[in-house]
């Protein structure tokens, strides 16, 4: 018995000792002549800073930036604050810069406080690229993204045309410290200038939140029940408008026009529970931005603006558009 015991005691020895070389020489990889997975290194190194890093809309300027920084054997970092916050926007630019990157890209959402610190980044020899926001009285190299206040002046001229009779607006805009939601309402209010039966009656901002254009969206029907359009000037302020509306059972009764194609802002486009939105390319943003910004690098001559484009849908058009975007929107 004892001796059986001896011999299964034995074999297991050698068993967990014929484990464990196994296992050592494939957790420390000693195979000598094992050929190495091949590594090129990325020919440059790239920042893309965001007004806030989980918005959908700005995931879809990362995901054109990565796909050519893919093609061009870029590295790509993508990164910003958690809740929009102009602050902190600068804070992580100034920290980008800190890692001397070969160029980083990012809005200028702030004319005077972007200006100051777009300078101090190309002083120090980096590159800058202003996307989806300019700021141009700053020392960036090139702008690529929409004509702000062409997109604000075409949303106020679809307003007019698809309107009669007394209009009366109320505006949520993403932020008021934005240069581009800045544009973007100025550009509307020169269109519907010379118009008598189009005013604005009140603006509030949702900081670019849902959430917050819905509560604004409330406080100002509430406040101003002679409300008979909205108008919402970044990605979500639309579906935050349209999500009162439908709760307070008004959608038929009030035409709104939003920003941006997000696959909700289409269904709800396609749900005839808003009228339009003003489309704009934030996938080819992003991949416009990294090829340019290798351009630059590379001593090409670049122009200053880069206008991506811009315009409005409506429902009728969606039938047009059976297609999907670079950007991976499926459009209904
Ligand atoms: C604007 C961006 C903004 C985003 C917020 C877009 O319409 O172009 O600047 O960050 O909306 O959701």
């Amino acid at each position: 018995m004892a001796r059986w015991i001896y011999g299964v005691g034995g074999f297991l020895v050698i068993l967990s000792f014929y484990f464990f070389l196994f296992y050592s020489v494939r957790a420390f990889n000693i195979t000598p002549d094992r050929p190495s997975a091949s590594f090129t290194a990325p020919d440059y190194r790239f920042v893309l800073v965001t007004e806030e890093i989980d918005n959908d809309y700005w995931r879809l300027v990362e995901k054109g930036a990565r796909e050519a920084a893919t093609k061009y054997n870029v590295s790509l970092e993508y990164t910003g604050p958690k809740q929009a916050n102009l602050e902190e926007h600068i804070k992580t630019i100034e920290m980008a810069a800190a890692s001397k990157p070969d160029g980083i890209m990012a809005q200028g959402l702030n004319q005077d406080v972007s200006a100051t610190i777009i300078n101090h980044v190309t002083e120090k020899g980096i590159p800058f690229l202003t996307v989806d926001t300019d700021a141009p009285d700053s020392k960036r190299v090139a702008y690529v993204g929409t004509d702000n206040y062409y997109a604000g002046f075409l949303a106020g001229q679809a307003l007019l045309k698809d309107t009669i009779d007394e209009v009366k607006v109320g505006i949520i805009t993403g932020r008021f410290d934005s240069a581009n939601q800045k544009l973007r309402v100025e550009g509307f209010k020169d269109a519907i200038k010379y118009s008598d039966r189009v005013d604005v009656v009140a603006i509030d901002a949702s900081q670019i939140t849902r959430i917050q254009a819905a509560e604004k969206t409330y406080e100002m029907i509430k406040a101003h029940p002679e409300i008979n359009a909205f108008y919402g000037t970044s990605a979500l302020d639309a579906i935050g408008i349209v999500q009162v509306l439908e709760s307070i059972g008004m959608t038929d009764q009030v035409y709104v026009i939003g920003f941006d194609v997000l696959p909700e802002t289409m269904q709800l486009l396609k749900d005839g529970k808003l009228e339009a939105t003003v489309e704009q390319k934030p996938y080819e943003m992003g991949y416009n931005a990294v090829e340019l910004m290798i351009q630059i690098i590379e001593g090409e001559d670049v122009s200053t603006y880069h206008h991506t484009k811009t315009e409005v849908l409506r429902k009728k058009d969606l039938k047009q558009l059976e297609r999907t975007t670079p950007g991976g929107i499926k459009l209904p």
